[in-house]
């Protein structure tokens, strides 16, 4: 949409955008010399907390908010660390790889600042094992960066020394949550640490660590060289700044667009993705990735920034749109989205580990045919039992979630295959016994 201003992707368009040299052409890494030369690390912090900008991985927490709970270095000489998310594994969410991608630079940059701001000796990137181009270029750009002095010891000359290190997922969800990243980073299985302490306090190797996306801190080289006010100018008071929405599922243009935060759902559906695809009709949608809940048609009036979904009992996240068109079943696709939680559950709770299997098997009876009425009833005991506080992290949520949004907005579904038998592929049919277990 270009009557909208963009910054994220303009240098992703360019011809071998993710080389240094084309980088610096176009003044990459002068945010990073003006933040070495010109700011100290709490000016940078401050910078970043009156842009307003939240964090891309999907709970929007304020980010420099967030940075400045490192504790003083003076007082606690642990060593102290950033941690980037790039395990990108949420349904829906297929951002950050055209970051790394196209722009792995931008990411180095980013990482670096967000490292001079809290004072971090080392920087750990972790990114999802299927990602092997994008996780080839930001090897690359680390490289080169190092060769250019950009990286390691006495950076651009300064008394900053920092060194970023990759490490590649092998393909589980859980590790995309940033306790379960950090005991992964140690080398362990990647089992979520119940908080508190929280990583600001005790995170890798018991030390001082902040853990962020990759697209939030991609936002840091425009705001230090542009100005908080600059960044303010876009999106809304409280969601401020562009940010990227995967649009995928039933719509005639799918892809990763740069998007200002605020605009009506319904907006970027028709203006950007092309609307429903083959002239059919939204049934419904899902605004920030599988955990955000599946919304109905009329939800699109909604504008997407943090507060306005939470008023309509959804969330932001990612802002991963999903898109289904009339044909499609919600009963079915809750029951694909709790098959994934249900694999993707580390087990250490009982909540979750019980909860989300529970959750998929009655999805699956009902869509098959053989669910009862109180089935309903069930389904919404179970999610209540997984709500946040109960469960060492919020996986469990993740997927209640979408549970409670079925029952909320697509109850008469879940009754009329109750009343009907299930999924009209299955009216009629025999059903496999272990649907109905
Ligand atoms: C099950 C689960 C999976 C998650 N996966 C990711 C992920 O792939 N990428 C990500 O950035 N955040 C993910 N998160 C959120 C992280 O825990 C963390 O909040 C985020 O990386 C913080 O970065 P931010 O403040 O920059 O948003 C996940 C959270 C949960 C509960
Ligand atoms: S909520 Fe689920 S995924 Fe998270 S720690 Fe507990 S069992 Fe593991």
């Amino acid at each position: 949409m270009s009557q909208f201003p963009t910054y994220l992707l303009d240098h992703a368009a360019r011809e071998d955008s993710h080389t240094l040299k084309v980088y610096r052409e176009h003044g990459g890494y002068t945010a990073l010399e003006k933040a070495l030369k010109l700011m100290t690390p709490e000016a940078v912090i401050d910078e970043v907390k009156a842009s307003g900008l939240r964090g891309r991985g999907g709970a929007g927490f304020p980010t420099g908010l967030k940075w400045s709970f490192m504790p003083d270095p003076e007082k606690d000489k642990r060593p102290r660390y950033v941690a980037i998310n790039a395990d990108e594994s949420e349904p829906g969410t297929c951002k950050d790889r055209v970051l790394m991608r196209e722009d792995p630079h931008g990411l180095v940059e980013g990482t670096l600042i967000a490292a001079y701001a809290m004072r971090c000796e080392a920087a750990y990137i972790y990114v999802r094992g299927e990602y092997r181009l994008p996780y080839d270029r930001v090897q690359a750009a680390i490289d080169e960066a190092r060769a250019a002095g950009l990286v390691g010891q006495n950076i651009l000359g300064s008394d900053f020394s920092c060194e970023l290190h990759m490490h590649k997922g092998a393909g589980a969800y859980i590790c995309g949550e940033e306790t379960g990243l950090m005991e992964s980073l140690e080398g362990k299985r990647g089992h979520p640490r119940p908080k508190p302490p929280f990583p600001a306090g005790f995170g890798l190797w018991g030390c001082p660590t902040t853990v962020n996306n990759v697209e939030t801190v991609f936002n840091a080289p425009f705001i230090l060289n542009r100005g908080s006010s600059w960044f303010r100018s876009m999106g809304t008071e409280k969601s401020p700044g562009n940010f990227l929405c995967g649009i995928s599922g039933h719509v005639e243009k799918p892809g990763v667009y740069e998007l200002p935060l605020g605009l009506p759902a319904q907006k970027i559906l028709d203006e950007v993705a092309g609307g429903i695809w083959k002239g059919r009709k939204l049934k419904a949608w899902i605004p920030g990735g599988s955990s955000t809940g599946f919304l109905k048609p009329e939800h699109t009036s909604t504008p997407m920034d943090h507060d306005s979904l939470k008023g309509i009992g959804s969330m932001f996240g990612t802002g991963a749109m999903i898109l289904l068109d009339e044909t499609a079943s919600v009963t079915r696709s809750a029951r694909i989205l709790m098959d994934f939680y249900e694999h993707e559950s580390c087990g250490q709770c009982s909540q979750c580990r019980e909860g989300t299997q529970w959750l998929s098997q009655i999805f699956l009876r009902i869509e098959q045919g053989q669910g009862r009425t109180e089935d309903i009833q069930l389904l919404e005991d179970l999610a209540n039992g997984m709500a946040p506080g109960k469960t060492i992290c919020a996986l469990s949520d993740a997927a209640a979630i979408p549970t409670h949004s079925v029952i909320r907005n697509f109850k008469d579904e879940l009754e009329e295959y109750v009343r009907e038998g299930g999924h009209p592929e299955y009216r009629g049919t025999q059903v496999p016994q272990e649907a109905g277990a």
